[in-house]
């Protein structure tokens, strides 16, 4: 079982959709995830809800998610959930959804990643909040306490003014980053939380028409690059269970 996490000092840097788009891709290629939700506000819940309602399903029983926060959990609970998780076979990834901030729950928690993404957009005041989460992951790494670790670009437009060329080299200089990019695109970032992607597709498509079929087929695009973000994961930390 992979154990991948998302980590910032920020909130809403991008964390959850990161794990997300993981998520999406894993499905699509017939996979098994464990989501943990380390955060109270319970996004992996909140995105299983979302894909289910009168009608409709678009969950998938290779899904399944865990809550265990950072306030009424202990590292050791979350310890031995990943080891049970790993013990039963079920999963080939486990993704870690922590809180947006410096924690000791979250330090504690990046040791049992394979590989931490740490979302950047490239923005003054991204950056100001970027350097310090880098530090903490130097610090661990110094320990030998966490694994691999990349910058993952995210919200990016197609063309970057100066100043946010530069905050992109700043990171670039601090650790290694992504090749990946995650585009801005407010209408993905909504797709994504609505359902599994691949299901969607696979549910609706044969019958949709107008602007739903537009939909459907800017949900194709979205899903190639969740399979792109993936592959790259993969080639960091390898596929196999
Ligand atoms: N690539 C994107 N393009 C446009 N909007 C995005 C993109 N990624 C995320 N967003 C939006 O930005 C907000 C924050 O994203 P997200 O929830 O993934 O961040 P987070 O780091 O998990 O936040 P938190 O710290 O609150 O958990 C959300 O409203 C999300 O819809
Ligand atoms: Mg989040």
């Amino acid at each position: 079982m992979k154990v991948i996490a998302a980590y910032s000092h920020k909130g809403g840097t991008g964390k959850t959709t990161t794990l997300m788009m993981l998520a999406n891709a894993i499905e699509a290629r017939g996979q098994t995830a464990l989501l943990v939700d380390c955060d109270p506000q319970q996004n992996f819940a909140m995105y299983r809800r979302n894909s289910q309602g009168e009608g409709f399903d678009y969950w998938s029983d290779r899904m399944d998610v865990i809550y265990l926060d950072f306030e009424g959990t202990t590292v050791r609970q979350l310890e031995e959930a990943l080891l049970a998780a790993d013990e039963s076979g079920k999963y080939d990834y486990a993704l870690l959804n922590l809180a947006g901030a410096d924690h000791p729950f979250n330090r504690l928690a990046l040791r049992y990643a394979e590989l931490t993404l740490v979302p950047f957009k490239p923005a003054a005041t991204e950056l100001a909040e970027l350097t310090p989460a880098l530090n903490v992951l130097k610090e661990l790494e110094q320990e030998s306490e966490v694994g691999q670790v990349r910058v993952l670009f995210t919200m990016m437009r197609s063309k970057l003014s100066a100043a946010q060329v530069l905050y992109k080299e700043a990171a670039e200089q601090q650790y290694p980053v992504m090749q990946t990019h995650i585009k801005e695109t407010a209408l993905f970032a909504d797709l994504v939380m609505r359902g599994l992607l691949a299901r969607t597709i696979e549910g609706e498509e044969p019958h949709a028409q107008g602007l739903r079929k537009t939909e459907i087929g800017r949900m194709k695009e979205a899903l190639a690059d969740c399979m792109g973000l993936l592959e790259e994961v993969n080639g960091i930390i390898g596929s196999e269970q």
